[in-house]
């Protein structure tokens, strides 16, 4: 499923997407972003309606900060194991602005992204505001990532 669909404005995205993108907003305000002043919100939502939040946390030891999305993600999996996620938003703010600036999930999410979505045997959507200011919503994470490295490469 390497799909994905464009939206030129957030009130073409159906309402539980809308929904998603306003938590995700939310989440944004509780980044701890000191170093990159960059402010990720993530919000996901389970099959069975809990919504569960992240936002990017970061540390003086700088590799040892944490994206939105996977904070959101491991939040997920650790308060309701084996409860399927049906769709994920992420969106980003610089520092002290309104508007809202691309959030591409990163390579290290999307690989996280892709073994969720493998884990789970169900694919779901993430959806964020990405390049030329539009909306992209995927048909499943593993479209961020094509030919992923994955447990089937280790054997498994
Ligand atoms: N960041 C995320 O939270 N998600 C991404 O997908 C890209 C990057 C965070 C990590 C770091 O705190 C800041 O944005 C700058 O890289």
């Amino acid at each position: 499923m390497n799909d994905f669909t464009v939206f030129d404005s957030i009130e073409l995205l159906d309402a539980e997407s809308r929904y998603l993108i306003h938590k995700a907003k939310e989440a944004a305000a509780h980044a701890y972003a000191p170093y990159s002043k960059f402010h990720v919100g993530a919000a996901l939502i389970l099959s069975d309606g809990n919504l569960i939040t992240g936002s990017n946390q970061e540390n003086a030891s700088y590799p040892l900060c944490m994206c939105g999305e996977r904070v959101a993600l491991y939040a997920a999996a650790a308060q309701f194991p084996g409860v399927a996620i049906k769709s994920l938003a992420v969106v980003a703010f610089r520092k002290g602005q309104k508007n809202l600036v691309a959030a591409t999930p990163c390579g290290a999410c999307r690989q996280v992204l892709h073994e969720f979505e493998e884990r789970q045997k169900n694919p779901f959507s993430v959806i964020f505001f990405g390049p030329g200011e539009k909306w992209y919503r995927t048909g499943s994470a593993s479209a961020l990532l094509p030919m992923a490295f994955d447990k089937a490469g280790l054997g498994h």
